[in-house]
């Protein structure tokens, strides 16, 4: 009998003791949220005033840094490439095409290799923008290629291994207008720009 009562009266203390420790938790624990959260709205403020002078995500233009760009660097770069790829004439397909005459070129149309349907039916040309644009995120420029490669986030780099890409050719394409950036330095020999005037 007593045995009984005493087991009744241990449940209640029990009971008690929880509810008694589990708001003393829950206030615990909400009062530190409150205080996490003042804490956050404290140091936000500047954290995203920082981010949102953060460059843009997209591939910048390398048009400007081609005439410049250093080609030797860019087949230093290409040693990214070629586990996959060959550059020289007649070179042979690797696990990806061979890129001879890749400048200037149809998409996905190199005799003799296996595209996947994502470049074979992409269309275009591989100009330097469209190169620069495929190198910078292969799979975002051509969904569902099979080009595993993660891509060449910078800038300068896809500049000098496309300016390498260019004379790996038959015909390396011209340079875009790089009035900007520099003057043409020969004038032709043969046409006399004004004829000498004093005698
Ligand atoms: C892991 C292997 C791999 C690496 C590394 C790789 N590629 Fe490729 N590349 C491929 C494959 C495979 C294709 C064919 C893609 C398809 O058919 O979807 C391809 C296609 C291309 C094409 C299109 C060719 C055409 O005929 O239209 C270009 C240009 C190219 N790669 C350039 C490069 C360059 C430059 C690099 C180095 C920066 C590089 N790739 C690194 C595997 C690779």
């Amino acid at each position: 009998m007593s045995l009984e009562f005493n087991k009744i009266a241990a449940s209640v203390l029990v009971a008690g003791i929880i509810a008694l420790v589990g708001s003393i938790v829950a206030t615990h624990i909400f009062d530190t949220n409150k205080h996490n959260a003042n804490i956050n709205i404290a140091t936000n403020a500047p954290a995203s005033g920082t981010e949102s002078g953060d460059a843009p995500k997209g591939p910048e233009s390398i048009m400007a840094l081609l005439a410049s760009a250093d080609i030797k660097a860019g087949q230093d770069v290409f040693k990214k490439c070629v586990s996959c790829h060959t550059a020289e004439k007649d070179g042979p397909h690797r696990v990806g095409p061979n890129l001879w005459n890749v400048v200037g070129e149809k998409v996905g149309t190199k005799p003799g290799y296996a595209y996947s349907k994502a470049m074979a039916s992409h269309g275009g040309n591989w100009d330097y923008q469209t190169l620069s644009d495929y190198l910078f995120k292969p799979n975002a420029y051509v969904k569902g290629t099979k080009m595993t490669f993660v891509g060449i986030s910078k800038t300068q780099e896809r500049a000098n291994i496309i300016a390498y890409l260019r004379t790996m050719g038959d015909n390396p394409q011209p340079l875009p207008d790089a009035s900007a950036t520099a003057q043409p330095v020969a004038t032709p020999a043969s046409v006399p720009a004004t004829p000498a005037a004093q005698g």
